[in-house]
């Protein structure tokens, strides 16, 4: 099973992507680094992917590929599409 984690690699997300990783679940996290790349919150376990979920094409192949959707993100300005990709 596969979690999606939007913000993965930031201050709160980073914890949750470690709690799927412990718990056998993999998390994928997307991340632009916007806030700066910190390797102390990157987790085995967990795939971290360089990009910007503002890239609609690629949020939606992230999503299909992913059992759930957390987002955990600190930024402004975009809607993130709550509707189903599929
Ligand atoms: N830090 C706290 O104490 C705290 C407390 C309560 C709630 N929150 C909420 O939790 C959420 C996360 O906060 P945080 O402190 O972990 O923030 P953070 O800045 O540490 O983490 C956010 C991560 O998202 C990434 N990011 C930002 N925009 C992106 C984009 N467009 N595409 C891909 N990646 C992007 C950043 O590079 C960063 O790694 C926020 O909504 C915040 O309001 C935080």
């Amino acid at each position: 099973m596969r979690y999606l984690v939007t913000g993965g690699a930031g201050f709160i997300g980073s914890n949750r992507s470690n709690n799927y990783s412990m718990k056998g679940t993999k998390a994928i996290v997307p991340n632009n680094y916007a806030a700066g790349k910190k390797p102390e919150r990157h987790y085995d376990g967990a795939t971290y992917v360089e990009g910007d979920i503002r890239d609609e094409t690629r949020l939606v192949r992230l999503c299909r590929a992913s059992r759930a959707f957390f987002t955990l993100l600190r930024c402004r300005g975009f809607l993130i599409p709550l509707n189903s990709p599929g």
